[in-house]
């Protein structure tokens, strides 16, 4: 059989097995399968009812296809990275605040009580300060590494140079404790997890 690609997923219930007893037929439903089951780049797709969740009412579903991977991924780093110890206030870094997955992540971070700084262009920073950042970086006029003070943890949703420790400059921060690299992310997370957190969240 041909592999089908595809995580996220959005649309209605078609069929039901016989025992989820959480959603029924005609449900608005979203989730992301498995990483090794993909599938979802099409019509129809199955899923075990424990990775789906109900899409909110006002939410369309063409919107919320494009949340649960990019969202799960940035739950699963941020609540490692912003209640380390299970402290709240950590300096968090997210480098590339301002994508799919930033754009969670700053503000998942602000809802864990974090200092938060981020990276992205210029014209992203007062959409970055609308989702809660602290403090924004335009890393294309700044090394991060000359203008951000040490932080607890970082995110790193960029990679290549700008991943601490390859960086020339890591040296001069002094204590980066803990880095989250994205390329292979760990997910845990279940979608409904997310909408909790969504309902409350601005959606771009
Ligand atoms: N989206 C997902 O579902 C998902 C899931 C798992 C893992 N990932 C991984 O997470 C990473 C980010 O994915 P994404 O979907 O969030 O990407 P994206 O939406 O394309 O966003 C990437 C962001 O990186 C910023 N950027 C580019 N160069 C930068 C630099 N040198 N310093 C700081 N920021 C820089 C850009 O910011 P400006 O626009 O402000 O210039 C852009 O907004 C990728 O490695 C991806 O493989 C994504």
């Amino acid at each position: 059989m041909p592999f089908t690609p595809g995580m996220d997923f959005a649309g209605v219930v078609r069929e039901v097995g016989s025992e989820v007893t959480d959603f029924a037929v005609g449900d608005r439903v979203f989730g992301a399968t498995l990483i090794t089951r993909g599938g979802s780049y099409a019509e129809y797709v199955t899923a075990p009812a424990a990775i789906v969740a109900h899409v909110p009412e006002n939410i369309p579903l063409g919107i919320a296809a494009a949340v649960p991977l990019a969202a799960l991924t940035a739950w699963e780093a941020t609540f490692n990275a912003a209640q380390r110890d299970g402290r709240a206030g950590n300096r968090v870094l997210i480098q590339g605040g301002a994508g799919g997955t930033g754009t969670f992540a700053v503000q998942f971070a602000k809802q864990c009580g974090a200092y938060v700084i981020a990276t992205s262009s210029a014209h992203n920073h007062d959409l970055l300060r609308k989702l809660g950042a602290d403090e924004v970086v335009d890393y294309r006029g700044a090394r991060f590494e000359d203008v951000v003070d040490p932080v607890d943890a970082v995110i790193d949703l960029v990679g290549g140079d700008v991943r601490c420790g390859r960086s020339p400059s890591f040296a001069k921060v002094a204590c980066w404790s803990r880095s989250y690299h994205l390329r292979t992310p760990r997910l845990s997370a279940r979608p409904s997890q997310v909408v909790m957190a969504f309902a409350c969240l601005t959606l771009i």
